[in-house]
């Protein structure tokens, strides 16, 4: 096996984060070299706290977890407490409190900046949440940020549908400042948008089922804690009993590429106040076109995806 890809996380736990981390801290393709963490499902503290949580359950050796933006570069704030629970992890924060880990005192951005000078060429950065930090990254040190090896966004659609409003997808729509600037950035990005995610399915039962036949342990018990609610949210929204599982896909991609099929396009998003706020638009990227590209994934190997997110994550 080829050496451990390292990569950079940026997340806002959220329940579908957490599922991330736990998928990229148990598996042998990459290596977590840091966790920064943005407000976006619900705010950055309780994001943080809930970064920290998921470390102390799957209880291995942790990676530096970083605080960083606390409120979006466009004017408005948006939360998903009601998907994630007030405490973006499904309500279960008080029966899992954080009981020894720290974060860094050094800003999300700053380190997110210094990991990239210190490694150039070599670092993944997995973009889970809304992009202000990796946004202020840009705005404050483009050049150090151009040493990131690639920018694995989860986020927008390839095919313009939305989650937030039915154009809009939530990472897009909660600061569509931030999102703009990144992927009109020319930096090596890849977009896993809702297009592909939402065909990565997992049903209750079949996670139940493995989740079962994984070792009695802190971790088992705090993802089938942490997961009900959100399982119930999708049974609620869409009247059936699975979730997208749009975070892990962008990790899958990462640890994978062959997961995915991408299409090079010309992409923007809408930052304007009204009904297309977060909107992405992504057109084939022509041979003569000078304009700022980045490739977006288009098709998903969704059954062979959740069969490796179920072997990595129950084991
Ligand atoms: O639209 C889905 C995205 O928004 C996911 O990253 C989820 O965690 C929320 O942040
Ligand atoms: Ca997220």
């Amino acid at each position: 096996m080829s050496a451990p890809k390292p990569i950079l996380i940026d997340t806002d736990p959220g329940l579908d984060d957490l599922l991330a981390l736990v998928l990229a801290l148990r598996s042998p393709a990459v290596d977590v070299r840091a966790i920064t963490v943005v407000a976006g499902n619900v705010s950055v503290d309780a994001c943080t706290a809930n970064a920290l949580r998921i470390l102390e359950a799957v209880d291995i050796n942790p990676p530096p977890v970083f605080r960083g933006c606390a409120k979006p570069l466009s004017p408005s704030v948006t939360r998903a407490e009601h998907v994630h629970g007030d405490d973006g992890a499904g309500g279960v924060s008080e029966a899992w409190p954080v009981q020894h880990l720290q974060i860094e005192s050094a800003h999300a951005v700053d380190a997110m900046l210094d990991f990239a000078r210190r490694h150039p060429g070599e670092l993944t950065l997995i973009a889970l949440g809304p992009l202000t930090n990796v946004a202020m990254a840009l705005e404050q040190d483009p050049a150090a940020l151009a040493n990131i090896r690639e920018i694995v966004v989860m986020g927008g659609s390839g095919d313009g549908r939305g989650n937030v409003t039915p154009k809009a997808e939530f990472n897009f729509y909660s600061d569509p400042y931030a999102a703009r600037a990144v992927i009109r950035s020319g930096l090596p990005v890849t977009a896993v948008g809702l297009n592909v995610t939402e065909k990565t399915l997992l049903s209750r039962a079949r996670f139940h089922e493995r989740l079962a036949s994984m070792e009695e342990g802190t971790l088992r018990r705090f993802l089938f804690d942490a997961t009900g609610p959100y399982f119930d949210y999708a049974m609620q929204k869409r009247g059936r009993d699975a979730c997208p599982l749009h975070d892990p896909l962008a990790v899958g991609a990462a640890m994978d590429p062959s997961l995915i099929r991408t299409q090079r396009m010309v992409c923007d998003v809408v930052d304007k106040k009204g009904p297309d706020r977060g909107m992405m638009t992504a057109e084939p990227a022509g041979d003569a076109s000078d304009a700022p590209t980045m490739q977006v994934a288009m098709e998903v190997a969704a059954e062979r995806f959740l069969g490796l997110f179920l072997e990595v994550v129950c084991g």
